[in-house]
């Protein structure tokens, strides 16, 4: 092992040039017009898939973009990891608050700016090199090793998911691993055990066929910008409390010791507060900031359009208004029951002055698991060995879709290991990875597969 470890530390700055070239395609899921670089990153990760060794590497064609599936399978007796990460990329707007360019990784500080850095492409690359330095140095992997590299996370896995329930013998193995989170904070690496669902929606109004002089028509019509704001604001209680009948009957209420074990982490809130420039954090009182995000469900407006927003003034009654909102879910939630309560409450507050149009854009279950199992165990153990520290145990706020189909299909469990930090600005401008720990990341993932096929 030693000496692959060594291998680690030799190769670092080849590693780096090698993932500004991953990190240079643009491959936005979200975006139409990115298809083709969408379609070269997939390619670029099946031919790094080939370079470090790994076998019967393919892309698996899908009615959306293409799944990239890798496999080294020729340690017979020995555990099987299922690894799972994400090539896609969430948009880089707004492009003017990037200090480079998103697509030209660049290091300040110690640190690699690029969209993907973080999420995910850091991260599937430090595994790829795990395998790389195991593969080249001692010419065989402890374990045996499937590698799944997706491309539409960022836009709900719905072809992944469907792709899990067709193809459970290829995908048969003993756990998931998953690098596509944070550590809990610099220095304080963590496993996740538990992630949050979404319901995604889209909200349109139409108030009249077309846009109308407010002086000539105001008082008559609807104004469904107006309506709009009304609406959203039944969806919440001053408290932060959603309103939506039914929507808390399925949340696991938090068990006194989680509760206890979460009191326990280095969390400062008013260095929270201040990094984030927030006057004041908002939410349920009765939670503390990391229940609030880790174990309750969220109401969210992701973004309004309506009207006249330029410079000037404009006396105009808008025709539509749209929104984006969405839902984050906890255990035990489920995205299709909660869509519907949202349906039935939002026809029920939208008054019949406007047409409503609700649409829904993806989902994703919540997840969670226990942590004593054996796997975590391995991982925590790598962990120290990368990181010079044991993992604290934390759930995330975000979503991974994917995770509870795995372990609803397979019925296997998952490690998460993120090497991300909290602040590394994934989905906005400057996004970032710290390059130690993503050294750390590839010494740790290498000793992880030692680990877990110690496990057996
Ligand atoms: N890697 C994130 C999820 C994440 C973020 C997990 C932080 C843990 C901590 C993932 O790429 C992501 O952004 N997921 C989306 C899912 C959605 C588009 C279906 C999310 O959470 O918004
Ligand atoms: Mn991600
Ligand atoms: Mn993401």
């Amino acid at each position: 092992m030693q000496d692959v470890v060594d291998f680690i530390h030799t190769n670092r700055d080849r590693y780096i040039t090698e993932l500004k070239q991953y990190l240079a395609i643009p491959s936005i899921s979200a975006l139409p017009a990115h298809a083709a670089d969408v379609k070269k990153c997939a390619e670029w990760t099946a031919d790094e898939m080939r370079r470090v060794g790994l076998q019967n590497v393919k892309l698996v064609e899908t009615p959306g973009n293409p799944i990239v599936y890798g496999e080294w399978l020729q340690a017979p007796g020995a555990p099987t990891i299922l690894f799972y990460g994400h090539y896609d990329v969430q948009p880089v707007d707004p492009l003017e608050l990037w200090e480079s360019p998103p697509f030209e990784a660049t290091i300040r500080d110690g640190e690699i700016y690029a969209r993907g850095a973080a999420d995910d492409k850091g991260q599937v690359f430090m595994h790829l090199k795990a395998i790389e330095a195991h593969l080249k140095k001692a010419g065989k992997l402890p374990v045996n090793i499937k590698v799944i590299v997706e491309g539409e996370e960022e836009v709900g896995s719905n072809n992944l998911d469907e792709f899990v329930r067709q193809n459970k013998p290829m995908l048969a193995a003993d756990v998931v691993v998953i690098s596509d989170s944070a550590m809990f904070d610099r220095g304080v690496p963590s496993i996740c055990y538990s992630l949050r669902g979404l319901a995604y929606y889209q909200i349109d109004l139409r108030g009249t066929k077309s846009d109308l002089h407010s002086g000539v028509f105001g008082g008559a019509v609807a104004n469904p910008a107006m309506v709009l704001a009304q609406i959203l604001a039944q969806m919440k209680d001053r408290g932060g409390r959603i309103k939506i009948p039914g929507f808390y009957d399925d949340v696991r209420e938090l068990s006194a010791e989680e509760r206890a074990e979460w009191k326990k982490l280095p969390f400062n809130e008013k260095k929270y507060k201040k990094d984030l420039g927030a006057p004041k954090l908002a939410g349920e009182k009765e939670y503390s900031v990391l229940e609030r995000v880790w174990a309750r469900p969220t109401f969210e407006v992701n973004g309004l359009l309506s009207g006249f927003t330029g410079d000037g003034a404009k006396t105009v009654i808008p025709a539509v208004a749209m929104a984006k909102i969405s839902m984050r879910l906890v255990p035990d939630q489920n995205p299709d029951k909660i869509g519907q309560l949202f349906d039935a409450y939002i026809r029920k507050v939208t008054p019949s002055t406007v047409e409503l149009k609700v649409t829904r854009m993806h989902g994703g279950k919540p997840w969670i698991t226990e942590y004593s199992n054996p796997y975590v165990q391995a991982a925590g153990r790598a962990i120290e060995q990368g990181f010079g520290r044991t993992p604290v145990f934390c759930r995330e706020g975000g979503s991974i879709p994917v995770v509870s189909t795995f372990q609803e299909e397979l019925g296997i469990p998952a490690v998460l290991f993120g090497v991300g930090l909290p602040d590394e600005n994934a989905h906005a401008p400057n996004e970032r990875l710290d390059l130690t720990n993503f050294h750390n990341g590839i010494v740790a993932s290498a000793v992880l597969y030692q680990e877990i096929a110690a496990t057996k």
